[in-house]
């Protein structure tokens, strides 16, 4: 029986990973594939570990170059694991230009060029496999994919960047600053090569709007995000929202509105008693609402080398099994077809509504609080709940936090704005989005 033969570009956590799984699953991979899957190119870098990993295995080439990879006539998959944009957008099109199947667990380079590489592919009869590129091991393509087809989608809300919420969680745990944390999280190979990807929400904005383009049959619009990461959440924010019943997550969140498609990742406030809200650590999470099935909760590790493995791996197996069967009856790269993508729009965030978490520095002194509410009813925003705290000795001023009902964000931006230019406000207004997810 003929192996297919995989080339394998980056050879750092992922490609490590995959190469470890693959020989260690060989047998029960080849009774599911239906032929031997084997590495026989690895193209990176500096090449001592794949030299060191490789070693006594016979039919394994390495290169430095991965262009020579792309183009080999005995590479029939091309798995992508090198990351970024530069030089992997380049490779993955020279290898669907050279027909091969393309594996890739690269949602920057997907969620900013998936059009392009989708239509090349497309137009070669090519697959192109990237079940890793979001959730890590959990193979939640596929079920948006397939498992959910029969359902419009009403709404995804997902836990989906593993270092952010192994921060989160071990800022609130151990009370670890930081720097500390995020240092751990690229040790354990959780990080991106720019961990500013990972905190500042981009990487969640590739991954939700990669989900989005499965989910709602629009085309894939990175650049509609909206993406605020966790640099800026206190230790305070985090214990105040704890007293309030909630926890602060990195969400991404994906909504049907009225008037179009709500596309935004930002630190959340959920119900404490949520199973989305007690996801820790590198673990991530998505909710995922049909409208027939109703919420559905996928789970497990979102990031890591053998967890993101398992799903390289799994993408390597369907195009194994599928590269035989006529283009035109394969499951669609975004679950609809091409030429039915649907043009609605993806609403800017002044339009999305949401509920509030408002912390505020005041003055101690009577008649704040009435100003305050002014301020919020003058615009429509109603109070759901409130903690004002006591101030400390010898202070003169004190927290007050505010969880608003559902309202607009144009009118929130709005209020504390005029609640900022209140003399006895000091300094801004800390504002942390809200979602019941129920
Ligand atoms: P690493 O940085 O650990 O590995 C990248 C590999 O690519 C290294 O072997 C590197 O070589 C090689 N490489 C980089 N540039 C080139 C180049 N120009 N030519 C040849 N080789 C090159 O990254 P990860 O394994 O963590 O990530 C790989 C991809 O998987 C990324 O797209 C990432 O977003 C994605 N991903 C990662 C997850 C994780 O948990 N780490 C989870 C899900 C997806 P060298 O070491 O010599 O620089
Ligand atoms: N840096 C990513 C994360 C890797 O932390 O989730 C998995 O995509």
């Amino acid at each position: 029986m003929k192996a297919i033969h995989v080339g394998l570009l980056g050879f750092g956590t992922v490609g490590r990973g995959t190469w470890d799984v693959l020989r260690r699953n060989q047998e029960e991979i080849l009774r599911r594939a239906g032929r031997p899957i084997e590495i026989n190119w690895i193209a990176t870098r500096t090449l001592d570990r794949a030299r060191e990993a490789t070693r006594g295995v016979a039919g394994v080439n390495l290169a430095n170059d991965p262009a020579l990879v792309v183009r080999h006539p005995d590479v029939d998959i091309v798995c992508e694991l090198i990351g970024g944009v530069d030089p992997a957008r380049q490779l993955v099109l020279d290898a669907i230009e050279h027909g091969k199947h393309v594996v890739t667990a690269n949602k920057a380079l997907l969620a900013q060029h998936g059009t392009e590489i989708f239509a090349a592919a497309h137009a070669k009869g090519v697959m192109v496999g990237f079940e890793a590129a979001v959730a890590g091991g959990i193979p939640i393509i596929k079920a948006l994919r397939e498992g959910l087809t029969a359902n419009r989608i009403e709404w995804i809300a997902g836990i989906i960047n593993g270092t952010s919420n192994f921060i989160l969680s071990e800022m609130r745990s151990r009370g670890a600053s930081f720097e500390t944390v995020l240092r751990e999280a690229q040790a354990l190979g959780y990080a991106e090569a720019d961990p500013t990807f990972d905190v500042e929400g981009i990487d969640a904005a590739h991954k939700l709007a990669i989900m989005a383009s499965i989910a709602f049959g629009v085309p894939m619009q990175f650049e509609k995000a909206y993406a605020e990461g966790i640099t800026k959440l206190t230790r305070e924010d985090i214990r105040y929202a704890e007293e309030l019943g909630y926890r602060i997550k990195l969400i991404g969140l994906a909504r049907r509105a009225r008037d179009g498609i709500e596309l935004r990742v930002h630190p959340t406030l959920i119900p404490a008693k949520r199973l989305i809200a007690n996801v820790e650590g590198a673990m991530n999470a998505v909710l995922v609402k049909g409208d027939a099935v109703g919420a559905t909760l996928y789970y497990g590790q979102g990031a890591g080398a053998e967890p993101t493995a398992s799903a390289v791996i799994a993408d390597l197996v369907d195009v194994t099994r599928m590269h035989t069967a006529d283009p035109e009856h394969r499951v669609p790269h975004l679950a609809f077809r091409a030429d039915r993508l649907s043009d609605l729009p993806f609403l800017p965030m002044a339009e999305v509504a949401t509920s509030y978490y408002l912390r505020m520095r005041v003055e101690d002194q009577p008649g704040v609080l009435a100003d305050i509410a002014r301020i919020l009813a003058d615009r429509g925003i109603s109070i759901d709940a409130m903690i004002q705290k006591e101030p400390s000795e010898g202070e003169a001023q004190t927290d007050i936090i505010l969880l608003t009902h559902l309202c607009v964000e144009g009118r929130v931006v709005e209020a504390i704005r005029a609640i900022e230019a209140l003399p006895t406000v000091a300094g801004q207004v800390t504002r942390i989005r809200l979602e019941a997810l129920a």
